[in-house]
């Protein structure tokens, strides 16, 4: 049986622990990673400076992830179940793959991947929809050493094609296709899009879900399944673990910001293993025999880290579900509780919020009385929301852990310990042990004692943070490391209240939160300006009863398009949906014929981002503007 001797019981433990991160980081978290399986122990626990910056924990450690998450298990979790998967369908039966099998798995898949010529170092781009076999497939690279890149499923072949180019992928895996809710997304097809503009990609291995017809191209693409009766013929030889640095890459995943081109967020292995899992263990309050339910997909960061590496880790069971919440019913999530006594649901405010517009007609005769604790992710919780996932799914019973992170920290940063610190609907409340934020005001200095807003920082590594963006390091310096002097800086706004518990209030950069997903204004711009009629756009995100935030684009087209206003937009969205995917859809698009701009030239998004969320009395200072004018136009059309 796992246990966790770095978990935290009660309050006291929890106050013990912080002051000692704080005091001792290095002894603190050098305790922690001592409950993994090293091939050799490191020779310094962190090294570090924010400038360059240069950031390495566990230096001179050797391991592979993936021993960590399987091997080390079986001998006493061989039989215990590590992935329960359900799938889209109701109807369809599950699967569940005890620890012995997903090893076993693993270890096949890998020698299908060295046998398709990869290597430790390579980089893999994984684009598939949420099956087991995109667990296999995660795994079986860190298990080889290469690097996975795992795109999600919504993302457009343009997405995708950035995305490998940037990486210089040159083997993708992926499926026929995936099924969510009532929809079949031809993955294949839109990878066969995508690989038009990749050289660099030599092999492609399609794994058989969905059944739609494919084409597969002879000499670079191989059936998962054949591949796998080769190494089945070969005799399933085993495959060793490859002998990975602490501080060698574990994967990228790319994330959006301000500027127009997402940056691939690097994670290496050591830390990213001693973070997640003790985040997990900690926040959720892991105990050996309970069932993890996290909604999330793979694709994301979220789903890195607590359904994959986090849980397995801990020889944790993993619920990896197909599908969406509300398909082929709004009580989907809570007939898979049922179904699997799962004690920990762990989901996002815009599912919440999307139940809770179905009422308690789907929650009702539900049993949800395995639940123990509760868990919130991706964008700031609504009070409606928090009470009613605690009183309705929790049944007042169950805590909830809001928990605060970003793809760039690996893991959880600000958040209740579930049943063991406080808890406060709409806050994330206070800092994990190794997690020292503060706030600073707009010229870098902190922000000291309580009731005070500020931007947050992180004044100390912790062994999750991201390292670099991948082929681009300055880029990752001017973007975390720049802002203010020494200090990580995360984009979002936070207020701490008297109690010094920390209430996340929203990016500050010009990033949106849609349904918890991150996208930049300048991506959504540079999508809609592709459109042949459009002249230039600006976009701001607006409040959303169910996705959070909305897209809200103004647009100038080079002809009025009044005539054919609608159709217009209709070539807009799906200009947009075709560059970056479904995700990225503007939900208003308004035709104005001029922007408010500064005399040098710059749009002034504060005055678009206030008529988009309506507050047109309060648009502060107009007077510097090139043509003031133009903002009653733009507020005459608010839509
Ligand atoms: C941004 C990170 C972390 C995995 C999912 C999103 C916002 C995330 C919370 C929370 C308030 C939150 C922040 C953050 N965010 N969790 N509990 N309360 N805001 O990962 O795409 O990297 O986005 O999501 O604005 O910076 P991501």
């Amino acid at each position: 049986m796992a246990s966790y001797p770095y978990q935290i019981k009660n309050f006291e433990e929890y106050q013990q622990a912080y002051n000692q991160s704080v005091v001792d980081p290095e002894g603190f978290w050098g305790n922690v990673a001592e409950h993994f399986l090293w091939r050799k122990k490191w020779d310094k626990v962190l090294e570090w400076n924010f400038k360059d910056p240069d950031i390495k924990w566990f230096q001179g450690g050797k391991m592979n992830i993936t021993e960590n998450c399987l091997d080390r298990h079986l001998a006493t979790l061989g039989n215990t179940p590590a992935i329960i998967w359900e799938p889209n369908d109701p109807e369809e039966r599950h699967r569940i793959l005890t620890y012995r099998e997903l090893y076993n798995k693993v270890c096949q898949f890998a020698n299908v991947l060295k046998n398709n010529g990869v290597k430790k170092g390579d980089r893999i781009c994984i684009y598939m929809g949420m099956i087991p076999e995109l667990a296999i497939a995660v795994l079986a690279c860190a298990r080889i050493g290469a690097i996975h890149s795992v795109v999600f499923g919504g993302f457009s072949a343009q997405s995708i094609a950035d995305r490998i180019q940037d990486a210089q992928c040159n083997l993708v895996i992926t499926c026929d296709g995936a099924f969510r809710g009532n929809k079949d997304i031809p993955l294949k097809s839109v990878i066969d899009d995508a690989l038009m503009a990749c050289p660099s990609v030599k092999k492609v291995i399609v794994c058989t879900r969905t059944r739609t017809p494919i084409s597969m191209l002879k000499g670079r693409d191989v059936w998962w399944e054949d591949e796998i009766k080769q190494v089945e013929t070969m005799g399933n030889p085993p495959c060793s673990a490859e002998e990975m640095d602490a501080e060698d890459m574990l994967f990228i995943l790319y994330t959006s910001g301000s500027t127009g081109k997402p940056k691939g967020v690097v994670h290496t292995c050591g830390g990213f293993m001693v973070y997640t899992n003790y985040t997990f263990v900690n926040t959720f309050q892991y105990k050996p025999g309970e069932v993890f339910f996290c909604t999330a997909d793979i694709g994301w960061i979220t789903g890195h880290s607590y359904i994959l590496y986090g849980p397995l880790s801990a020889g944790a069971t993993t619920l990896l579900f197909e599908g969406v919440p509300t398909w082929p019913d709004a009580g989907r999530l809570w007939d898979i509780t049922d179904k699997f006594r799962v004690t920990t649901l762990y989901t996002a405010p815009t599912a919440i919020r999307s139940l809770m517009g179905f009422g308690l007609g789907p929650v009702n005769h539900k049993d949800l009385s395995s639940l123990k604790k509760l868990g919130s992710v991706g964008e700031p919780i609504n009070e409606e929301a928090w009470h009613w996932f605690k009183d309705h799914i929790g049944k007042g019973k169950c805590p909830i852990a809001d928990t605060w992170w970003q793809t760039e920290t690996g893991g959880h940063m600000i958040t209740p310990i579930a049943g063991i610190t406080p808890e406060k609907p709409g806050y994330a409340t206070l800092p994990l042990p190794g997690v020292q934020p503060i706030l600073v005001d707009e010229n870098g200095k902190e922000i000291q004692g309580n009731g005070v807003n500020g931007n947050l920082c992180i004044k100390f590594p912790w062994p999750g943070m991201l390292r670099t963006t991948y082929g681009d390091h300055e880029r990752c310096r001017k973007t975390y490391f720049a802002t203010y002097e020494n200090l990580y800086f995360t984009g979002d706004g936070c207020m701490r209240d008297e109690d010094g518990y920390y209430r996340i209030t929203g990016r500050v950069d010009d990033v949106l939160n849609v349904s918890g997903h991150r996208i930049g204004t300048a991506e959504v711009e540079n999508a809609i300006n592709m459109h042949a009629g459009v002249v230039e756009s600006a976009v701001v995100g607006y409040p959303h009863d169910i996705k959070g935030q909305g897209i809200y684009a103004y647009v100038i087209c080079d002809t009025n398009p009044s005539k054919d206003a609608e159709l217009t937009k209709k070539d807009i969205i799906q200009t947009v949906s075709r560059i970056i995917g479904p995700i990225a859809k503007p939900d208003k698009i308004q035709f104005v014929s001029g922007l408010p701009k500064t005399r040098s030239g710059k749009i002034m998004r504060r005055i678009l981002r206030k008529i988009a969320e309506n507050e047109l009395d309060n648009l502060g200072d107009t007077s510097t503007l090139l043509d003031p004018a133009v903002v009653d136009e733009i507020k005459r059309g608010r839509l």
